[in-house]
């Protein structure tokens, strides 16, 4: 009897956490805006506590910040945000509803559809990787696609090879959805290998001189659990040691550069967890592997997230900047008026710990500061909040439009200045 009294109140625990409890009825997204710099710490803490699920971080005043919040969890943040003086306007009033309205409308597009690929839906890890595959079996002079390792759970992770100059040109190395539930990242990512293998004789002069490597979809377990259990998971599935049976670590905490220093949680049952060591996930095992094969020709890495409008570069364990950050800025400008010039969209560029705030463990610091790949961008991909995460699929080529206008002065600045 006992044991089973502890049992059920080690499960209302369990309920208590985001990640256990995906029930999203009554959940809401509230802005807050901070005003004062205490504000701003106090939101970090909050954040840092692991309770509730915060789709945008505390950057400073001014900058909004949303919090997603579960029905239950409602009067407990009203009364913690009233007592700090922090004012809330209600950002999403109804997440099931509008989770439910999406799924209907990716149903439906998907029932129209042929299952092939396409921009006006979002499409399944699996279709993905088998249209990876069909790309390189349609232009064998142009990509290859190798099978990089697996996952936690026994998903393929491929790469795309895409190039025609041969071995040794200057390269760009592209991964996307690396948190689960920004959908849009894997598909600007395949947006852009779409343009450029199917307009390969316009993109000729790019594709003679760089190479590019591809993986658009290094967090499959959790991709795939975004399509199947929970729309907003975000980490990968990896067992913890958690005895509230929570799951998954931070794949962009997890990178073994300054890691755990700053921004992170060793608590397996927060958004931020970092995992149990650095590298403790096999996926970014995997796709750390691939950064170092091909290290010395990898002139930029760029990590495609969502969402915020933003261009970033390191440092994000330290406010720091690293020596060389004039020139990061600079290619980040150019990348960002060719991208805003197409539909206007407005980007905000900066080290991450200035732009956002400081967290440990990235993919983008550990390519420059352990990978020595001078230019490592970390972008936040649209929009800044209207949608969050459950951007509207007619966004999806916009988005890869105006993205693939930054993409291609990143690729020119490759070709010009590594270019023999
Ligand atoms: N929103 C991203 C994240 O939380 C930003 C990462 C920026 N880079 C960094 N090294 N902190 O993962
Ligand atoms: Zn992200």
């Amino acid at each position: 009897m006992k044991t089973l009294v502890v049992f059920a109140s080690l499960l209302v625990l369990a309920a208590g956490r985001p990640e256990t409890r995906p029930n999203p009825h009554g959940a809401q997204v509230l802005r807050v805006v901070p005003e004062q710099a205490s504000q701003v710490h106090y939101l970090r803490g909050l954040l840092l506590q692991g309770n509730y699920d915060f789709w945008t971080e505390p950057r400073a005043v001014g900058h909004p910040v949303d919090i997603m919040v579960r029905a239950f969890q409602l009067p407990q943040l009203k009364k913690t945000l009233s007592q700090v003086g922090l004012r809330y306007t209600v950002k999403i009033s109804n997440v099931a509803a509008l989770l439910s309205k999406q799924r209907a409308a990716q149903e439906a597009a998907r029932a129209s559809g042929s299952r092939a690929m396409d921009w006006t839906s979002y499409h399944t890890y699996q279709e993905i990787m088998d249209w990876l595959e069909s790309l390189a079996a349609d232009h064998p002079d142009l990509c290859k696609v190798e099978n990089v390792g697996s996952s936690f759970e026994g998903r393929t992770m491929k790469m795309l090879t895409l190039g025609k100059g041969g071995p040794g040109k200057p390269a760009i190395f592209i991964d996307g959805g690396i948190h689960a539930r920004e959908w849009i990242s894997p598909a600007t990512v395949t947006y852009m290998i779409n343009e450029l293998v199917t307009k390969r004789d316009t993109y000729d002069d790019i594709l003679s001189n760089v190479n590019f490597y591809f993986m658009p979809s290094i967090n499959p377990d959790g991709y795939d659990y975004t399509f199947t259990d929970d729309r907003l998971w975000r980490k990968t599935r990896s067992d913890t040691n958690s005895i509230f049976g929570c799951k998954g670590a931070d794949p962009n905490r997890n990178w073994g550069f300054h890691w755990m220093e700053v921004g992170a949680s060793d608590e397996p049952c927060t958004e931020i967890y970092a995992g149990s060591e650095p590298f403790s996930e096999v996926e970014m095992r995997n796709v750390r592997d691939q950064i170092i094969k091909h290290g010395s020709d990898i002139k930029v890495y760029l990590t495609f997230h969502a969402f915020s409008q933003l261009w970033m570069y390191p440092w994000g364990w330290t406010s720091a900047l690293p020596d060389d950050w004039q020139d990061l800025d600079d290619l980040a400008k150019s990348a960002v008026d060719a991208l805003t010039s197409v539909y206007g969209t407005h980007y905000d560029i900066g080290s991450s710990t200035n732009v956002i705030y400081a967290a440990a463990g990235g993919s983008d610091d550990w390519a420059k500061g352990e990978g020595n790949v001078k230019y490592a961008y970390t972008i936040e991909l649209r929009d800044t909040g209207e949608y969050g995460f459950l951007l509207p699929p007619e966004q999806i080529l916009p988005s890869g439009e105006e993205t693939f206008e930054g993409v291609k002065v990143v690729a020119n600045f490759v070709r010009n200045t590594y270019g023999k």
